[in-house]
């Protein structure tokens, strides 16, 4: 049990750190939260203009969450299930930002990763197939999160992983009720455009 807690809040400190805004920060274009959606992602740093950026940041907050899951696999399979969701709630209520953070869809897409390169890539097809035939960023993401429980589900039949990548993929469609309201109104803005 000490291991778990001390996976969870570790995992969460490294999933905290916010690197879509460290990142725009540091190279002069202020606060991200200031622009387009307001959102601390790659999807609203690419609004910025700057794609090398956007990926930077979709690597950096992706990358956080597959190594927390990495290195707590070391302890065995219950721990890195627990860091993945430290890791993604670090990112979507991280305590430097008066827990105001992302929709932790790249961070998620790490852990997945972690957790299960074949799952990971599901996911990550999905979200290109719907990307680039419906050029919307949202959209993608949740057509990812929905498809990665039930992946998990044919190709490992453990109900402990169905069970967390289920809850994550309902954190990550809270997180954009947003985004849904105006894909509803058919008013979410194509990947790219400043909006
Ligand atoms: O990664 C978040 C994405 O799904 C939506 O971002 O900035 O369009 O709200 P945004």
């Amino acid at each position: 049990a000490p291991y778990y807690l001390i996976a969870f809040f570790s995992s969460y400190l490294l999933g905290s750190v916010p690197f879509g805004l460290v990142i725009t920060r540091v190279f002069g274009l202020g606060d991200i939260r200031k622009i387009g959606s307001g959102n601390i992602g790659a999807t609203n740093v690419l609004r910025t203009g700057r794609k090398g950026l956007a990926l930077l940041t979709l690597i950096c907050d992706s990358g956080k969450g597959a190594v927390a899951v990495m290195i707590a696999f070391l302890w065995g399979p219950d721990t890195a299930l627990i860091a993945a969701l430290g890791a993604v709630l670090g990112h979507l209520f991280p305590i430097w930002l008066k827990f105001k953070g992302g929709k932790g869809v790249a961070t998620t897409l790490g852990v997945v990763f972690a957790l299960s390169w074949q799952v990971g890539i599901i996911a990550c097809l999905t979200w290109f197939v719907t990307a680039l035939t419906l050029r919307i960023s949202s959209l993608s993401a949740l057509m990812a999160m929905f498809a990665t429980p039930i992946a998990v589900w044919f190709l490992h039949k453990d109900l402990q992983m169905v069970e967390l990548t289920a809850l994550l993929a309902i954190l990550v469609w809270v997180r954009h009720h947003e985004n849904i309201r105006r894909l509803i109104k058919g008013e979410e803005p194509k990947i790219g455009k400043k909006k």
